[in-house]
């Protein structure tokens, strides 16, 4: 007997990235080839016709898992009774914008739809987000960092295939980059635990990729400036490979981490090991069971990778500060 649908929220739903993640989501990639699934989809009110013509596509492409999409503008309806939400719907960043601009308006967006998880969500709901903690974290942490926290999806996908084109293997073959803080050029992408599957033996990837000048030079502002190089080619941030990211990520809470493996994840950083401020959202290496995450504590970390974990987690201490300052207007 087939399972029961569950209903899955995707935010900024007629925007690029949704573009992509909403067919991935519908045919099963994410919540598994065998779960029935309602989409609903929020944006805000301009975008409704741009929804319809998603809301089309969708029936178009004719997957037997999709049982319903519901587009709508309206929070009360698209956080009711949730299993899982994405929220992917935020401000983009327009040419001269301050980044304080940009924190401003969507601190408020993430205000609102904290509030509505809260509200009008199923109380199991699994967000991609940091939000299996909410409850335990300040509030105001929680709405004013997720779309912060959002981003990591999208630099996580970055350093695997680095490593393993370097190595001439397929990105499947190279597990455990970290990246450690935030979404932004500061992230330190940390291969000193990362493995590379070099003709059926695990090796370790500095032994592996046998260039330390370039894991510490080049990769490292490969991964943090990818981004920006996107950009600067297509015209467009990145949205295939952002929604690639956000399903890996989704799947790995729904149906957890592989055993030995850990992902990164900006998730709240109480009581993490790592001497990491404790009251941020920082992406750290998580392992997840049972749709709960935990850090993965313990590591050995050098003075290369701490000078570069302590500068990320500045960058946010600052950026969490002006979130609180909107926050409290
Ligand atoms: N981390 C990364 O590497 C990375 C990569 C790409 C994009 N991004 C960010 O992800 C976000 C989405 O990217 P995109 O390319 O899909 O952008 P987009 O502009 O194509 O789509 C964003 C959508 O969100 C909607 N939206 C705005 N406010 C909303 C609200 N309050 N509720 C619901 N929907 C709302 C917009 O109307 C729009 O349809 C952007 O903020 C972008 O900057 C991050």
């Amino acid at each position: 007997m087939q399972a029961e649908p569950i209903r899955v929220l995707v935010t900024g739903a007629a925007g690029q990235i949704a573009y992509s993640l909403l067919y991935s989501i519908a045919k099963g990639d994410v919540f598994g080839k065998d779960q029935p699934i309602i989409l609903v989809l929020l944006d805000i009110p301009p975008m409704l016709p741009v929804l319809d013509g998603v809301v089309m596509e969708l029936q178009d492409c004719a997957l037997p898992l999709l049982r319903e999409v519901i587009p709508t503008d309206k929070v009360e309806v698209g956080f009711k009774d949730l299993d899982a939400a994405i929220l992917v719907g935020s401000m983009p960043r327009k040419e001269g914008m301050e980044r304080k601009d940009l924190l401003k308006a969507n601190v408020a967006i993430f205000k609102t739809q904290g509030a509505a998880l809260d509200k009008y969500a199923k109380k199991t709901v699994k967000v991609k987000e940091p939000a299996e903690k909410r409850k335990k974290q300040p509030r105001e942490a929680f709405t004013a960092q997720t779309f912060l926290t959002f981003n990591d999806s999208a630099a996580v996908s970055v350093p695997h295939p680095q490593v393993a084109m370097r190595c001439g293997v397929s990105s499947d073959k190279v597990k455990n980059v970290i990246i450690w803080g935030n979404h932004s050029s500061t992230q330190y992408p940390d291969v000193h635990h990362a493995k590379v599957n070099v003709h059926g033996s695990e090796t370790a990837a500095y032994d592996a990729v046998k260039d330390e000048a370039w894991l510490r030079g080049d990769f490292i502002s490969t991964v943090q400036l990818r981004g920006a190089a996107v950009i600067k080619a297509r015209k467009l941030s990145s949205a295939m490979s952002a929604a690639k990211a956000i399903c890996d990520h989704m799947r790995d809470i729904w149906f957890g981490t592989k055993e030995g493996e850990f992902i990164s994840m900006g998730v709240y950083a109480g009581g993490n090991s790592y001497g990491i401020p404790e009251d941020l959202i920082y992406s750290f290496p998580v392992q997840i069971k049972n749709k709960t995450w935990k850090v993965f504590d313990g590591l050995p970390i050098n003075d290369f990778s701490r000078a570069k974990m302590d500068a990320t987690a500045a960058e946010l201490v600052e950026e969490r500060d002006t979130a609180m300052d909107f926050l409290s207007q």
